[in-house]
C-alpha cells in the first residue's frame, strides 16, 4: 500500500522559488497549508504586504491529507466542549467555526473558485452498541450553543435504520486543494510572494520587527504569523496543551447515487466517518476515516485499514475497490479549542496551533481571528482560542497526554528492537542500541543505510518508525522525519544528527 490522498494530485505554485536573500514586507507567515493561504488571503485583501514561506512545496502539508468536512459543531463533542469550558465559550466556539464554512462559501462564490463546494446535511450517529444518551446529552448542548440540529432514528448505513442520530443541516464540503489553489491566485493578484523549499530556521522578535531566518535569506517583518500546523516559535510551553494523533483514510469507488450526499460520523471514540467527493463520469469516492491512536505509538497501518475497510463495507455494500489509502496527523488540544492569536510572551508574532479533526475550520477562522488581531481590532473569539488561557478544568486531559513523555524518556533505556543492522530489511527502519545512544535505523531500497541519533530535535523524545508513510514519528508534540534525518513536520526545524556504527 502507498500513501495517496485523493487530492495530492493537484499542485499549487509549483514554480515557487527557494527564498534566497533579503526579503521586506508587513507580515510574513510561515506555512502554506489551509491556516498560512487564509492568513495571506485575508491580509491581502485589507492591503498588507505579505510574504508566504514553506520548507516544502505550497500546500503539501496535513491540508494535503485531510478528509475535507467543513463541520462548525466540535468533533470531540459540543457537550464535552461545554463540560470544560462553559456554555458561553461552546456558543462562541459553534459561531466561530459556522463563520469559518461561511467565510469559505464566501470566497469561493466571489472568486468563482471551482472546488465541489457545497452545504449538505451531517448526522451524527449512534456508534455500535453505544448507549443513547450520548446523542440526548449532545442534542442539548448543541440547542444551547445556537445550531440549528433535529434529532431522529436510522441514517442510510446498513444496519444503522434504528440508531439514534443527530441530524445538523448546513454542513459542507469541498475540493481543499482545489479550494487552496483558487486563493493561492487571488493572493498573488493581490500582491503575496511565495516562497517553497525554504525552511525557517529561526524567529526572531527585536525592536517592533520580526526576522525569520533559512538557509539561504532573511525575511524582515512588522509581524510574523506562526501556521506551521505545530509552531516552530513556541519551544514548550505550549505543545504542552496539545497531543498529536495518526488517523487513516480509504477513499473507495462507488457509482453515482448510492449513498445520499451527506457528511456522516459515529459517537465512538475514536469515531469513524464517511463522506462522499465527486468523481469523474458518474462514479463518485466513499472517503471512510478514524482508527486514530497516539503518534508514534502504533505500526500496524495494515490492520487499521483491514478494519476500517470491514467497517465500511458491512454499513454500505455499494462500495467499490479502494482507490487511495493514507494517514495523517491531527493535533488535539487538552481543552478542544485551537490555540491561535499572539504568542504568549511576544509582541508580534502570532500563532495558529492545535486544530484536532476541525483543521480546516480552525485554519479559516483564525486567519479571520489573527487578521483583525494584528490590525489593531478587538474580536469577540479572541479568548476562546487565546494561547495564553489557562485551561485549569483540563488538568486531567493534561495528565494523561503529558504521561506519555514520561513514558517516551524511559525508552532510552529499553534495549532496542533489532540487535545488529543485518536484520535490516530494505526500505523498513528500527531502533538499534549502540553502546549508550539509540539510533533511527533505515535501510532503503537500494540497501544503503541511514542512520540517525533516535532523539527527536525539537525536545529531546524518542523516536518510532512508521512503515506505512516511511518516516519517522515523534509521539510527544508531532514532529516528523523523513528516512534522511530532514524534518518534515514541525515543531522540529533542525534535522537528525547523523551518527556512525
Ligand atoms: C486524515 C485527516 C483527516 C482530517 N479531516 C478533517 C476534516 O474532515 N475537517 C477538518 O476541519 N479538519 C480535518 N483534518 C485536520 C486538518 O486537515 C488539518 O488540521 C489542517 O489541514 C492543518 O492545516 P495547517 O495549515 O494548520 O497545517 P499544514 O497543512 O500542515 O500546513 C503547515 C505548513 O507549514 C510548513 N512548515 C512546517 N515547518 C516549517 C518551517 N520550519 N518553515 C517553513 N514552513 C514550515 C509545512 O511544510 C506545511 O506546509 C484532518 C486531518 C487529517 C490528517
Ligand atoms: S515533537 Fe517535541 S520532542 Fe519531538
Amino acid at each position: 500500500m502507498v500513501s495517496t490522498s485523493l487530492w495530492m494530485d493537484t499542485e499549487i505554485l509549483p514554480e515557487a522559488g527557494e527564498l534566497k536573500g533579503e526579503a521586506h514586507c508587513d507580515v510574513a507567515v510561515v506555512g502554506s497549508g489551509i491556516a498560512g493561504l487564509s492568513t495571506a488571503y485575508e491580509l491581502c485583501k485589507r492591503g498588507r504586504s505579505v510574504i508566504v514561506i514553506d520548507r516544502k512545496g505550497i500546500a503539501s502539508g496535513m491540508t494535503a491529507r485531510t478528509s475535507a468536512h467543513l463541520a462548525p459543531l466540535c468533533d470531540d463533542l459540543m457537550s464535552e466542549f461545554r463540560k470544560l469550558r462553559g456554555a458561553d465559550a461552546a456558543k462562541l466556539f459553534y459561531e466561530s467555526q459556522a463563520a469559518a464554512v461561511d467565510r469559505i462559501e464566501a470566497i469561493q462564490a466571489s472568486g468563482k473558485i471551482a472546488c465541489d463546494f457545497r452545504r449538505l446535511d451531517g448526522y451524527l450517529f449512534q456508534g455500535n452498541s453505544m448507549p443513547a444518551d450520548i446523542i440526548d446529552q449532545e442534542l442539548e448542548a448543541v440547542q444551547e450553543a445556537g445550531a440549528p440540529v433535529h434529532r431522529l432514528v436510522g441514517v442510510p448505513l446498513r444496519g444503522c435504520e434504528s440508531r439514534h442520530v443527530l441530524r445538523y443541516p448546513r454542513q459542507a464540503t469541498f475540493h481543499p486543494l482545489k479550494y487552496l489553489a483558487g486563493i493561492a491566485a487571488v493572493c498573488e493578484t493581490n500582491g503575496v510572494r511565495f516562497f517553497a523549499n525554504s525552511p525557517v530556521e529561526d524567529v526572531v522578535e527585536r525592536d517592533g520587527a520580526v526576522t525569520l531566518r533559512t538557509a539561504h535569506g532573511q525575511i524582515t517583518a512588522g509581524h510574523a504569523v506562526i501556521a506551521t500546523n505545530a509552531s516552530i516559535a513556541d519551544r514548550f510551553q505550549l505543545h504542552t496543551k496539545v497531543a498529536p494523533y495518526r488517523t487513516y483514510v480509504l477513499a473507495f469507488a462507488i457509482a453515482r447515487g448510492e449513498l445520499p450526499d451527506a457528511l456522516y460520523w459515529d459517537t465512538e471514540d475514536p469515531y469513524h466517518y464517511v463522506r462522499l467527493q465527486t468523481g469523474p463520469d458518474d462514479q463518485d469516492f466513499v472517503l471512510v476515516g478514524g482508527e486514530d491512536h497516539k503518534s508514534g505509538e502504533a505500526n500496524d497501518a495494515e490492520e487499521r485499514f483491514a478494519r476500517l475497510e470491514s467497517w465500511a463495507r458491512e454499513l454500505i455494500p455499494a462500495l467499490g475497490k479502494v482507490t487511495h489509502s493514507w494517514s495523517g496527523q491531527v493535533l488535539d488540544t487538552i481543552d478542544y479549542a485551537g490555540f491561535i492569536g499572539r504568542e504568549p510572551g511576544g509582541e508580534k508574532v502570532y500563532l495558529a496551533m492545535g486544530d484536532s479533526g476541525q483543521g480546516l475550520t480552525h485554519g479559516v477562522m483564525g486567519a479571520m481571528l489573527n487578521t483583525a488581531l494584528i490590525l489593531g481590532e478587538d474580536h469577540p473569539w479572541k479568548s476562546v482560542y487565546a494561547p495564553d488561557r489557562k485551561p485549569l478544568a483540563a488538568a486531567r486531559n493534561f495528565l494523561r497526554e503529558n504521561l506519555i513523555i514520561l513514558q517516551n524518556l524511559a525508552e532510552y533505556v529499553a534495549p532496542g528492537e533489532i540487535a545488529s543492522l543485518e536484520e535490516l530489511k530494505a526500505g523498513e527502519g528500527a531502533i538499534l542500541r549502540h553502546g549508550l545512544e539509540k539510533i533511527a535505523a533505515y535501510k532503503d531500497k537500494a540497501g544503503e543505510l541511514h542512520l540517525h541519533a533516535a532523539s527527536c530535535t525539537h525536545i529531546g523524545c524518542h523516536l518510532h518508525w512508521n512503515s506505512f508513510e516511511s518516516c519517522w514519528d515523534c509521539p510527544c508534540h508531532g514532529s516528523i522525519f523523513a528516512p534522511n534525518g530532514q524534518p518534515i513536520n514541525a515543531p522540529a526545524v533542525s534535522a537528525l544528527r547523523p551518527v556512525k556504527v
